[in-house]
């Protein structure tokens, strides 16, 4: 019999109002650009949409001698910049009493006293019971220091009163990954961590799980009786920007395949989960994570393709090349550009090969995933001579957030020709809102206590060992250092779109 509304837990889930304990979330790392940007701005949009409650705290860590004042300021800038504004003076003020900052050395063991003491004065004051999220935005080479000192500091001993959250990158190969899950694993359990993978926040990757479990029509078809192949695509306009130095030592494969794509690919290809919780679903990607491999391993050129972009235009406008960037090696070898051709050793998905791409620098920006299902099996229309496309259903994560599905028609007319028509759904037409920003629903989601958006520590190294095999090889002293280059504002390299024409493939035109 089928479930009701009420009994669906996937419905109730996402119909569910949400307000997390009084607690302090406690920012590493508060002087930098994502807490300004990012963190304060969503936390300020949830306390006016009333999803936080009023005596919510949050303390700011860094190096810089800054006072609670200037802290203050330095957000409400932020928060003026970089959303909808704080609209109303009052709620501001009101927000900025629970605004305070704690400047300090991450390695000085005194340090994290005078903060633990710190806190506790603010949870008399502030009504917070020793609730505390501490939220790691500092550079990842920090990330071990200070997880190390809250740990011996005994602040992360409350298991049920204490989280701990990782920005990305989570470690830069597998083996330091390893490394940093055990230093992790000692001082707290995994039920206190949340690795974020800000992706996974986006509304319409988080609608990748109810376009395909609670729609009955698309899952017969989700399987490689009728799926040709996938690709997916995440493209960006802008280049390095000023953060060449995290991006030298990082490359596309790190900052986007690793995480953001191999999430996007695993909601795409992953069994239904027995229920919404974090471990079932956490289950059903590792899963495919471990299914999963570079199509052809002992030649990599037909499954992984690097490139960097070289000066270019973009909008009409002359764009400098990668290597000419402001603090980029002009010898360097980071790839700005990764195309990959994987395979997934499962009865759904054994021989449909997952083809992805991403860049900075590419004609626009644009992510999306694709479903090509296959040729109809025998073509009666023969004599019409044209040809009939087969059947794509694209998900677009973003901009222009939807669902299109690409299908056959007969055109109108006496003779019999047909030509394909899209049938399209727009997530701003449809609900006439916006999608909210990633981090309102991480941060809210972090502070409830669910991790079912966040990555697990057997997840991230799964995804390493995927990318493993290329970045060996990408990195290996003896590997001829002959970058494949495109223009910036182009689709990159030549050898991307032999990575599918090889197949009798395409990639989507964008
Ligand atoms: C970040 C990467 O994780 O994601 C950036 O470090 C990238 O290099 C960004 O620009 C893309 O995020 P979004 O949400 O703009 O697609």
């Amino acid at each position: 019999m089928a479930t009701t509304f009420l009994e669906n837990p996937l419905r109730v889930g996402l119909q569910q109002e949400r307000i997390p304990e009084p607690q302090i979330l406690v920012i590493f790392g508060a002087s930098g650009d994502l807490t300004q940007r990012k963190l304060v701005p969503a936390i300020y949009h949830l306390m006016q949409s009333r999803r936080l409650p009023s005596e919510l705290t949050i303390v700011g860590v860094a190096r810089r001698e800054w006072s609670h004042d200037f802290f203050r300021e330095h957000l409400k800038q932020g928060v003026e910049e970089f959303s909808d504004g704080i609209k109303a003076e009052d709620a501001w003020n009101n927000f900025a009493e629970g605004l305070f900052y704690c400047p300090g050395d991450m390695d000085d063991p005194a340090f994290y006293q005078k903060l633990n003491l710190f806190l506790s004065e603010l949870d008399g004051r502030r009504g917070t019971f020793g609730n505390r999220v501490f939220y790691l935005s500092v550079s990842p080479k920090f990330f071990s220091e200070a997880i190390q000192q809250l740990g011996n500091a005994g602040m992360l001993k409350d298991r049920a009163k204490t989280r701990l959250v990782i920005e990305k990158p989570f470690g830069r190969d597998l083996q330091s990954a390893q490394a940093l899950n055990k230093v992790v694993q000692k001082v707290c359990r995994e039920n206190q961590v949340y690795r974020i993978d800000h992706y996974l926040g986006k509304e319409t990757v988080q609608n990748l799980l109810v376009f395909r479990f609670a729609n009955a029509i698309f899952e017969p078809l989700w399987n490689r009786q009728f799926v040709d192949h996938v690709q997916i695509t995440v493209a960006e306009t802008v280049g390095v920007e000023d953060r060449a130095g995290y991006y030298e030592s990082a490359g596309a494969l790190r900052d986007m395949v690793q995480n953001h794509i191999l999430q996007l690919l695993c909601l795409t290809a992953m069994e239904p989960p027995n229920a919404l919780d974090a471990d079932s679903i956490r289950n059903e990607k590792v899963k495919v994570l471990q299914a999963m491999r570079l199509a052809n391993i002992n030649n990599l050129e037909h499954s992984a393709i690097r490139g960097q972009y070289t000066k270019g235009w973009m909008k009409s406008k002359p764009v400098e090349g990668y290597r000419t960037e402001p603090g980029v090696d002009p010898n360097s070898n980071t790839p700005t550009f990764v195309a990959m051709k994987l395979l997934i050793d499962t009865w759904r998905w054994q021989g449909v090969p997952f083809y992805l791409r991403t860049g900075k620098r590419l004609p626009k920006k644009v992510s999306e995933i694709s479903i090509h299902f296959r040729e109809v099996p025998f073509l009666i229309f023969q004599s019409a001579a044209q040809q009939v496309n087969p059947n794509v259903l694209t998900l677009r994560i973003q901009p222009n957030e939807g669902i299109e599905m690409r299908f056959e028609v007969k055109m109108p007319g006496p003779d019999l020709r047909t030509r394909s028509v899209d049938m399209d759904f727009g997530y701003g037409a449809a609900f006439g809102v916006t999608s909210s920003d990633a981090y309102d629903r991480l941060l809210l989601d972090c502070m409830m206590g669910d991790q079912t958006l966040f990555t697990r520590a057997d997840e991230v190294e799964a995804a390493w060992r995927v990318v493993t095999p290329a970045l060996t090889v990408w990195e290996s002293p003896t590997n001829p250092a002959d970058m494949p280059t495109h223009e910036a504002g182009t689709w990159g390299p030549e050898a991307a779109e032999q990575l599918l024409n090889r197949d009798g493939r395409r990639w989507r035109r964008l």
